[in-house]
């Protein structure tokens, strides 16, 4: 099968529509990261994104959608606070977990009782999901725990031959995945940091909990409620370490290691004070910037050869969270304090 990359236009667009409605994959744009679209409604379309990504069949997938009503038919009922959340932040990087209806097959929801909805902001996407006229199951669309595409070139490098189409929507705004929250439990989970910060939940929730597997290794074989906390994701090939401290400490470590088989992941300019090779990932204290590159620079680093890679850590506040978060599981949380 060729891959072809169709542009954002009427034809693409009924194109995509068209392929998804015969029951087939099409990579899409959205805010966030490009997903991986088929008809939520058909468990065949649905169990061939598992096949092309590789995706471990216990992890459940995301149910896109482009109005509000269009939730009703999908879940047992929405709760007073996922009306108060679809207020605030729909469309957007927020996707929301309630008990699902029989209309959702299992290959979706993997075997559980809930379904994770959101409705995307990106006018591509959501013209897609128009035009086709159905709800779309899509995981990000790359292969299974490799970092997630924020460009259409990103996809086809993983799923060419795999899936007919790729639609290009250009790079993605936010770059980091939508915030997970699950309302199936007392107080409201964040299951994993995304697009909108834990701050502004707060705003609209009150109190929040956020689930252990943000910021620590689950154990294999723990019962988790959010299955995609537990897998190695995000990785290049080359190992990836986070060092915490300062930039002089930082360039205390690396200079013991041979050049040529380690890369520094660091902050903007820094790459004129680093005396090994560098990928950069945004300014410092542009956490909002740091999203939008962080998956492409853990790409870049493959492209260079490098064996190693030590990254620059990130602060943690607002969006800063989920970069931190995805850069744990792309160095298999080795964290080592200067
Ligand atoms: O921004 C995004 O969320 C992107 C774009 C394409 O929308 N999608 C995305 O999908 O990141 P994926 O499959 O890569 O990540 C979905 C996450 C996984 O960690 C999965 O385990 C969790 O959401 N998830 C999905 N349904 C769930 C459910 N019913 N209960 C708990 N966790 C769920
Ligand atoms: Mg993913």
């Amino acid at each position: 099968m060729q891959t072809a990359i169709l542009n954002s236009d009427n034809h693409g667009i009924e194109t995509a529509a068209k392929i998804l409605n015969d029951g087939g994959l099409v990579g899409i744009p959205t805010e966030t990261v490009y997903g991986l679209a088929a008809n939520a409604l058909d468990g065949k379309a649905v169990s061939k994104i598992f096949k092309a990504k590789g995706r471990p069949q216990d992890n459940p997938l995301i149910v896109h959608i482009s109005d509000f009503e269009q939730i009703f038919p999908l879940v047992r009922y929405v709760p007073l606070k996922a009306f108060a959340l679809a207020k605030a932040f729909w469309p957007g990087p927020l996707t929301i977990i309630c008990k699902k209806s029989d209309l959702v097959p299992e290959q979706v929801s993997a075997g559980l009782d809930t379904v994770a909805i959101r409705i995307p902001s990106h006018p591509i996407a959501r013209q897609i999901i128009q035009k086709a006229a159905i709800p779309l199951a899509a995981p990000s669309a790359n292969l299974s725990g490799s970092p997630s595409p924020t460009t259409a070139q990103h996809v086809f490098n993983d799923l060419n031959g795999k899936i007919p189409a790729i639609v290009d929507g250009g790079r993605c705004d936010v770059g980091i995945e939508s915030t997970v929250i699950t309302l199936v439990c007392d107080t409201p989970r964040v299951l994993r940091p995304g697009g909108i910060s834990p701050a502004q939940l707060e705003e609209v929730l009150g109190k929040i909990e956020m689930d252990d597997s943000v910021l620590k290794m689950i154990k294999e074989n723990a019962p988790v409620v959010s299955p995609g906390m537990k897998y190695k994701h995000y990785s290049p090939n080359a190992d990836v370490t986070i060092l915490k401290g300062s930039l002089d400490k930082f360039v205390a470590y690396v200079k013991r290691f041979d050049k040529e088989s380690v890369v520094a992941l660091c902050f903007d300019k820094e790459d004129e004070i680093i005396p090994i090779k560098c990928i950069t990932y945004g300014e410092k204290d542009k956490p909002n910037q740091q999203a939008q590159n962080l998956f492409d620079a853990l790409r870049k680093v493959d492209t260079v050869g490098a064996k190693k890679v030590f990254a620059r850590c990130p602060d943690v506040n607002g969006i800063g969270l989920a970069v931190y978060n995805r850069m744990l599981r792309a160095s298999e949380f080795k964290v080592i304090e200067l």
